[in-house]
């Protein structure tokens, strides 16, 4: 199984506090039975620094795979908290998932702006950028049936689909095919993979079908 989005590099966000932490989150990967991790620490164009994000990141993914000697593959990502004009960032191929044009982007929880849609468009036309949008159980559906009508894809987190109540009203984007990835969305290591392990047994053969859109869409990375 592959988990599409983790905060496991250790200290390039706030998501692992540290090495031992990382490697906590990846044992407890193993055991839910994932055999790949996009880490996806947080890029926030406006106020970190694009080269500094990229060291950061390179440095705390090395340690960790220096450290880690288990039997998850971990692949460098990002999730890019998108504001307008992030089609003009040099260089932005940098955080896709390695080997790939998919990038996950973060949407601002308020003031979705007509701004935002030209980027992603610009993203997608001029750039190639294949957006995939973080956990879109988060946001009014409204604005994400929009985006998902433009061809954009998204992502679900594990933890709603965990919960007994709602997790239904997430199964016609499942079945109408815009989500192509499972996320653990995991920081620490108080929940794990708890919920990701409820989350494919409520999906039984609809999880196989999105697991099956994600491997195509990273054949490259895999
Ligand atoms: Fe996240």
């Amino acid at each position: 199984m592959l988990d599409f989005h983790a905060h496991i590099l250790p200290g390039a966000d706030h998501g692992s506090d540290g090495l031992q932490t990382s490697l906590r989150q990846l044992k407890l990967a193993e055991q839910a039975g994932i055999d790949t991790v996009i880490a996806t620490p947080h890029f926030y164009p406006q106020t970190d620094e694009f080269d500094r994000f990229l060291q950061l990141r390179r440095s705390a993914y090395e340690s960790l795979l220096e450290h880690y000697s288990g039997s998850v593959r971990i692949l460098a990502g990002a999730e890019v908290h998108m504001c307008v004009g992030l089609d003009h960032l040099e260089g932005l191929e940098a955080l896709c998932i390695p080997g790939t044009n998919v990038m996950l982007c973060e949407l601002p929880f308020r003031s979705f702006s007509s701004g935002l849609t030209e980027t992603f468009e610009r993203l997608m036309d001029e750039r190639g950028i294949v957006p995939v949008l973080a956990h879109v159980d988060r946001y009014d559906p409204t604005v994400i049936n929009n985006l998902f009508g433009m061809g954009l894809l998204g992502q679900l987190n594990a933890e709603p689909l965990s919960r007994t109540f709602h997790r239904r009203r997430l199964l016609p984007w499942i079945d109408g095919g815009y989500i192509v990835a499972l996320g653990s969305d995991i920081h620490g290591v108080e929940i794990g993979y708890a919920q990701f392990s409820r989350a494919v047994d409520f999906l039984g053969p609809r999880f196989d079908a999105i697991e099956s859109r994600a491997r195509k869409l990273l054949r490259q990375a895999l």
